[in-house]
């Protein structure tokens, strides 16, 4: 998306297309998701953060938190700030929560995410971001803010199918503007170790408590 503006009728056709990807397949790729200007400011954004506000990044269940260097190496700062090109995330991402669960019924109820910095060497093993049955987490996102990036640099997200750990259905190179989103407990996944510095924005969508009304598994 080239244009400094993000208008209703730009968040209905991402959201439609996204709805029709997570309906048929689970998970979604969407390449210039959001306005060039918008992506290039957050890449700015996280570059202008000071080191020391950059958290090493931990694993497991909230009551199990721990970091664990073998399983990933991004440093992270969660998003909290409502000014600049971070409310312009936070309101694009409020955006696409209602979109999806007009479309969707998905009863996405609230939303966190953290920019994440990935220095040459840092990975993150296959993972999932969610347990299923609990509940927690339904919907992944990540948006890159690179505004280079080549096949040499590595880095990519590769999603794997539940049913076969080993099958690799979607590989993402982390270049700007490119959005990815999936089904939070569906898709095992991993960062492949990264030669350059790489940041990018993960967040995800929570249902409320117990009143899960979520989207059919994908066949
Ligand atoms: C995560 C994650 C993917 C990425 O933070 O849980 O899987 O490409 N990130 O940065
Ligand atoms: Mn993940």
């Amino acid at each position: 998306m080239n244009t400094k503006e993000f208008v209703p009728a730009d968040i209905e056709r991402l959201g439609s297309a996204i709805a029709d990807d997570l309906r048929s397949r689970g998970f979604s790729i969407q390449l210039g998701a959001l306005p060039t200007q918008w992506v290039d400011e957050l890449y700015q954004t996280v570059n202008r953060l000071q080191p020391q506000q950059f958290k090493t990044a931990g694993v497991g269940r909230a009551n199990q938190h721990q970091t664990d260097e073998n399983i990933r190496k991004d440093q992270i700062v969660w998003i909290e700030s409502k000014e600049g090109a971070q409310s312009n995330w936070l309101s694009f991402a409020g955006s696409l929560q209602r979109e999806l669960n007009r479309q969707l019924l998905l009863g996405l109820f609230s939303f966190e995410s953290h920019f994440a910095h990935y220095a040459p060497g840092a990975f993150y093993k296959t993972h999932v971001d969610a347990f299923k049955g609990q509940a927690n987490r339904v919907l992944s996102v990540v948006l890159y803010l690179n505004p280079e990036w080549s096949d040499a640099d590595g880095g990519e997200l590769v999603l794997y199918s539940d049913a076969e750990p080993h099958r690799e259905l979607c590989k993402i190179r982390p270049l700007a503007g490119t959005l990815a989103v999936f089904l939070s407990e569906e898709f095992p996944h991993e960062v492949k170790p990264s030669k350059r510095d790489r940041y990018s924005i993960a967040g995800w969508y929570r249902v409320n408590g117990s009143s899960v009304n979520r989207v059919d598994p994908p066949a």
